[in-house]
């Protein structure tokens, strides 16, 4: 499938919007569905809504990521849950900002990364919804990688980042402030550049007390659904 390196925001609103509904179309009545973040994952609450008012989604309840997708599922009358109530999910639907030939993803570019991994983790299967200008020969070219960091831990952990080579920059609020998640925590994005070796550098990000987590999604996706200007593509492991 060919990227789609300039198109309009209309147009690329319909490639989201293509991709998302696509996916909302594989959930089912009685199932815990995840929600991730971003404007592509969004898409999908409305075409779920349909679904739901057509009586195709008896007793389905929906886990989001974060308050931005909870807030958009409630405004639709969709039912939401948490991990606590469903700790297996039977699908999650999910953005991403790069996505290499093997479907490992940088995510993160919403902030959400933390609470994003941990329901892709939940699920059985995670869907990513994208358009085709995310598809990259190798993570890191397009996108810097989102780390969220504690902030006790934020000196040390610059540096730390800076000797791995990943350039760190505190995301910032429009006021100039550090950007907080909903953890509480910041966000360093680091241009990496593309990656040799997106798991080892994402062990090593894990063995690190003070990243809290970051956006490299290794093995998780396990259909990627993508659309351009060629329609909509499943792509698989
Ligand atoms: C948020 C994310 C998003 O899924 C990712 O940034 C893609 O967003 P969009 O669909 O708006 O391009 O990881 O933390």
């Amino acid at each position: 499938m060919t990227p789609s390196p300039r198109v309009s925001p209309e147009v690329a609103r319909g490639f989201k919007q293509a991709a998302a509904a696509h996916a909302a179309a594989l959930v089912e009545a009685g199932m815990a569905v995840g929600l991730g973040h971003g404007s592509t994952a969004v898409e999908a609450v409305p075409v779920l809504a349909d679904r739901a008012g057509r009586g195709e989604l008896a007793g389905t309840v929906f886990v989001p990521a974060a308050r931005f997708m909870a807030e958009a599922l409630r405004r639709h009358g969709l039912p939401v849950g948490s991990l606590d109530d469903r700790p297996e999910l039977d699908l999650a639907i999910d953005g991403a900002d790069e996505i290499d030939p093997n479907l490992d993803c940088i995510k993160g570019g919403g902030g959400a990364l933390l609470y994003e991994k941990i329901v892709g983790q939940a699920a059985k299967r995670l869907v990513i919804v994208a358009d085709a200008g995310k598809l990259s020969p190798r993570l890191g070219t397009r996108h810097p990688l989102p780390v969220e960091i504690t902030p006790f831990a934020l000196a040390s952990e610059l540096r730390f980042l800076a000797g791995l080579g990943g350039h760190p920059a505190l995301r910032l609020r429009p006021d100039g402030d550090p950007m907080r998640t909903e953890r509480g925590n910041v966000i360093a994005d680091c241009p990496f550049g593309p990656m040799a070796d997106p798991a080892g550098l994402a062990a090593a990000l894990d063995a690190r007390g003070g990243v809290a987590g970051h956006g490299l999604f290794i093995g998780l996706a396990a259909l990627v659904v993508v659309a351009g200007e060629d329609g909509v593509r499943e792509l698989r492991r």
